[in-house]
């Protein structure tokens, strides 16, 4: 694909512009509902009807390339891609909770880290950066960027802080593909990678640890974990390339973004 190929029309950005309102509207109502004692399995129940049956749109995880539930829940060590399932959250708990929603041809994606009760300084300050890195990772996107600033303002951050940058997952062009290129790295040198122009729209998502880096695969074929056993935290919105900047399309309400 060229990168015109790339370029969203005003009929997909208003598309996607509704789906995105969607994804974050699901994440709105979820949150406040997440607590001790219920198992990640309620979670992919309460995303799952709330998806299909107020919004009337599709969970995209559901089936795609096997994953079999509607959400992924990433606990603690667990990087991304955590299935739900009998796992019953308890105070000190960190959670992903990664929503894609499609409608009318077109994806959202975007997920949050809920802290459960009262979790210790360290995982709550790997939460804060990892959100405080999505924020910086979205302010260095205009047109005319390229995808290596956003790696850059994402690890620079990140390494200062003292964590790790996941090199292994990226975030994603996004569109009627739940993922399409380009890829954006979390890491990365200024100028370097692909120019960006208005009416793209990607991902971005970094995953940091606390520990080192490097991720493995569980035998489900799906769970991502830390090697060395250490936190991981993740945050991700899907973004509209514009001149000036970009726009957040699953922005929740309330979450203030301050943009360039
Ligand atoms: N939502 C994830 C992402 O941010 C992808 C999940 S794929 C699934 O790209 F199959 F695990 F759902
Ligand atoms: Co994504
Ligand atoms: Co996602």
């Amino acid at each position: 694909m060229n990168i015109n190929g790339l370029v969203k029309t005003p009929q997909e950005i208003a598309k996607m512009r509704a789906v995105g309102r969607l994804a974050a509207a699901l994440l709105e109502w979820l949150i406040p509902q997440v607590k001790a004692g219920m198992t990640t399995d309620d979670i992919n129940t309460l995303v799952h009807n709330y998806t299909v049956n107020v919004q009337h749109a599709t969970p995209a995880p559901l089936n795609y390339h096997g994953f079999p539930k509607s959400v992924c829940t990433s606990v603690n060590n667990v990087v991304c891609h955590g299935i739900p399932g009998k796992y019953v959250l308890r105070d000190g708990d960190i959670v992903n909770i990664d929503v894609t929603t499609k409608k009318d041809g077109f994806h959202g994606d975007t997920s949050v880290m809920v802290c459960i009760g009262t979790v210790t300084p360290q995982a709550q300050r790997l939460v804060d950066v990892a959100y405080e890195a999505l924020l910086r990772g979205i302010r260095a996107v205009h047109g005319g960027a390229f995808t290596g600033d956003i790696g850059y303002a994402i690890q620079s951050y990140v390494e200062a802080q003292g964590f790790s940058v996941v090199r292994d997952y990226c975030g994603h062009g996004i569109g009627r593909g739940f993922h399409e290129e380009p890829q954006i790295l979390h890491y990365g040198t200024p100028g370097s990678g692909m120019r960006l122009v208005p009416g793209m729209t990607f991902t971005i998502e970094p995953m940091i640890n606390v520990g080192n880096y490097h991720t493995r695969v569980l035998d489900d074929n799906w769970t991502v974990e830390t090697v060395d056993g250490s936190l991981s935290a993740q945050w991700e919105h899907t973004v509209l390339v514009t001149e000036d900047g970009c726009e957040v399309l699953t922005r929740r309400t309330g979450e203030k973004i301050a943009l360039n």
